[in-house]
């Protein structure tokens, strides 16, 4: 069966309200489109607990910080439908920019303490742009729960920190990082990567699992364990970084590791931006950890 096409947000309350009536609940899948198997894991994850499964795919302008980075965002809306119909999504909200912007905004939602750091310093308003569009989406689909990738770390962290502080009736579902076989992380935007980046690509996901292991094996200097990563990039001259930090839960740089702590790293292969994190726990916390 294919899924349900809606385009205006009257449309998504009609389908939401009958749903809802019916005794499901819905579960919501916001992205951007040009569906891939990493989107593909946050909708069979919601397929598994939701009677309804929404996906909403809209090119977000207010979250770019570059214009043409906007402009040549790949939108292939047929393609998505068919990747949404195979996977039992019952609805797709695909909205014209008209429909979510009629006019410009004069409300946002902004979690700066989460956003200064990391992707945020690098892309002024960014995070403001993602944490606005997705408190409309959440408005309009009025989902029990929403389904976000640990891929983006820092979009998660401030979506979650949203919906406590401002008391949202939605489950946020985090939902592990999808790679290819060669370790790289699935993104919309490694299509655009020649096959030399291609092949550089995995170097940061080797770069996080040389600190990972530098974590696991006792380092507690959190300076000693970015250049554990930093010299296994140093073996890609194409590769340009970006950041290479070592992270708490609320997404600030420690100087020692202490915890759970995440690996996180944004870097540059020619014109495409890649970003990558992985969780770890120091050596002691795994230890006193019962049942292990
Ligand atoms: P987009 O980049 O399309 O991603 C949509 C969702 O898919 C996000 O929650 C993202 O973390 C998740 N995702 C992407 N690649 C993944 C992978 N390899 N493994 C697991 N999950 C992955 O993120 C956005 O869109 C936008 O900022 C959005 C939240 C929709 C707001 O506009």
């Amino acid at each position: 069966m294919s899924a349900r096409l809606l385009t205006t947000i009257a449309q998504v309350r009609e389908f939401t309200g009958v749903a809802r009536r019916q005794g499901h609940v819905i579960g919501c899948v916001p992205t951007m489109g040009d569906l891939h198997a990493g989107h593909g894991a946050l909708i069979e994850r919601a397929r598994t607990e939701c009677g309804s499964v929404v996906v909403t795919v809209f090119v977000n302008p207010i979250q770019f910080d570059r214009q043409d980075d906007y402009e040549r965002y790949t939108r292939r809306l047929e393609g998505d439908l068919e990747f949404c119909a195979a996977r039992s999504v019952d609805a797709v909200f695909a909205p014209a920019v008209e429909e979510m912007y009629p006019e410009p905004m004069a409300t946002f939602v902004d979690v700066p303490d989460l956003a200064r750091h990391l992707c945020g310093e690098f892309r002024p308003g960014h995070f403001r742009g993602v944490a606005t569009v997705v408190a409309k989406l959440f408005h309009i689909v009025q989902p029990d729960a929403a389904y976000f990738g640990e891929k983006d770390a820092q979009q998660l962290a401030i979506i979650q920190r949203m919906v406590r502080d401002l008391n949202m009736a939605v489950r946020i579902v985090p939902v592990p990082t999808v790679r290819e076989p060669d370790g790289l992380a699935m993104s919309s935007r490694n299509r655009r990567l020649s096959p030399e980046e291609r092949a550089a690509a995995p170097v940061l996901y080797r770069a996080l699992r040389a600190a990972e292991n530098a974590v696991v094996t006792g380092e507690r200097d959190a300076a000693k364990v970015k250049s554990a990563a930093l010299g296994v990039i140093a073996g890609e001259p194409a590769m340009r970084v970006e950041y290479l930090e070592v992270v708490d839960a609320m997404m600030q740089p420690v100087a020692e590791v202490s915890g759970t702590v995440r690996l996180v790293a944004a870097a540059w292969l020619g014109q495409t931006r890649l970003i990558d994190n992985l969780a770890c726990e120091d050596q002691r916390r795994r230890e006193h950890r019962p049942g292990r």
